[in-house]
């Protein structure tokens, strides 16, 4: 039979990236104790007003068909939120999706195609190739540098555009380095796209998990709010990942001739859970606050506990779940090191390599574990970077 070419583009894309994952969990069905830090779901449950509302809403019977834009109380709350933000904001900027993955696939499909180039940082959040491929559009990498913590520079955006570039998805707070933006970054790479006539993708997730730094974003900007699109849900801010639950906020007229193409994937988001969402999003929960207390903690107690080693050195997050270690004085890369540590010493982190090339003398430990486990975890890392050091130095 004949497939068409998505089938192809997206085929195997990703696999690779997770072997390690997938490797820990077979372990781990063997019986064998691992320590699994791959990856990052909230440690914490959603508010329980959260899960009543939603139960509410089913009950009362918000199980029937919706409308492609989203439900008038969830849009409502949107439009209060983003208010905040940029005050000319009303339900005309608003699409809902089941999730930023969701939001990110569709927005995505409404501003690149065949021939078009869509420019993403370097290291990246693992779906983005998908996304970008599905619509046929190639990614051009933007290089993301551990000097800079991972924060997008300008000039390294304006190097990478050709007259093919279309769309910068930007991921701020970022995964997997927890950088934050500054106001002057997102100014100055703002400028870059107004130049080059570029759509400004925002995969804003993070928002409410930063660490003490100050959130900004183009979409809250007037001199870019028409180019800008920003997309979120609740799965990070409010522990619920399984809800599906996100939307995107962008230029009217961008979310007009979206319309028609979220109608026709989704036919609508569920009521019940936009209820639910409507609630999460217009009335303050504890959950994000728990949640930036607890990840910017481990990120410390993680590097505490390496000891100012100069041989695993943590690049401290700003904002997210994770921290990167950079591996790269034990002579092994990301990935060889992760291979290692999961064989003898049983725990499971992401090599750095399966988010991009700059990314690869690093790995990327999960924060969403109990601190001990954590503290035990880092410890063998320490271990298996004293021992690779002192064979180095027997060698020589
Ligand atoms: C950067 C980034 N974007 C999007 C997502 C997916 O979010 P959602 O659950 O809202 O689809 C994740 C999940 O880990 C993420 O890290």
């Amino acid at each position: 039979m004949r497939y068409a070419s998505i089938t192809d583009r997206l085929s195997g894309l990703g696999s690779g990236k997770w072997a390690l994952h997938i490797q820990a969990r077979a372990m781990a069905a063997a019986g064998i104790p691992v320590i699994e830090l791959t990856i990052g779901e909230p440690d914490l449950p959603p508010d329980r007003a959260l899960l009543d509302e939603a139960a509410r809403a089913m009950y009362a019977g918000r199980i029937k068909y919706s409308n492609g834009r989203g439900e008038p109380a969830v849009l409502e709350a949107l439009v209060a939120k983003y208010r905040k933000r940029r005050a000319d904001v009303t339900e005309a900027n608003i699409l809902c999706f089941p999730g930023t993955q969701t939001a990110l696939f569709a927005v995505m499909l409404g501003l690149a195609e065949a021939g078009d180039e869509v420019l993403v940082g370097d290291p990246l959040y693992a779906t983005y190739e998908g996304v970008v491929a599905s619509t046929g559009a190639a990614i051009r990498t933007v290089p993301l540098r551990p000097e800079h913590r991972f924060h997008m520079q300008a000039a390294d955006l304006e190097a990478a555009i050709t007259p093919k570039s279309r769309v910068l998805l930007l991921n701020n707070p970022h995964n997997p380095s927890g950088a934050v933006l500054t106001r002057e970054e997102v100014i100055a790479i703002g400028e870059v796209c107004r130049k080059h006539d570029l759509w400004i993708l925002c995969d804003e997730v993070y928002e409410e998990l930063t660490f003490g730094a100050e959130f900004h974003s183009p979409f809250d900007m007037p001199e870019f709010a028409d180019r800008t699109i920003a997309v979120a849900s609740i799965s990070k801010s409010h522990a619920a990942p399984g809800f599906r639950s996100g939307w995107a906020a962008g230029p009217a007229e961008f979310c007009e001739r979206l319309l028609p193409v979220s109608e026709t994937m989704l036919f609508g988001v569920q009521p019940f859970i936009a209820d639910m969402t409507a609630m999460a999003v217009s009335q303050p929960f504890d959950t994000a606050r728990q949640m930036r207390e607890r990840y910017s903690r481990r990120a410390e107690l993680a590097a505490e506990t390496l000891g100012g080693s100069n041989v695993i050195k943590p690049l401290m997050p700003e904002g997210g779940m994770f921290i990167l270690l950079d591996v790269g004085a034990t002579g092994l890369d990301g990935e060889a090191f992760a291979r290692r540590l999961l064989r003898e010493k049983h725990v499971a982190v992401m090599p750095g390599g399966s988010f991009g090339e700059n990314a690869k003398e690093f790995v990327r430990l999960s924060l969403t574990v109990p601190d001990e486990t954590l503290v035990e975890a880092v410890g063998h890392i320490a271990d298996l970077g004293q021992e690779l050091t002192g064979l180095a130095a027997k060698r020589a």
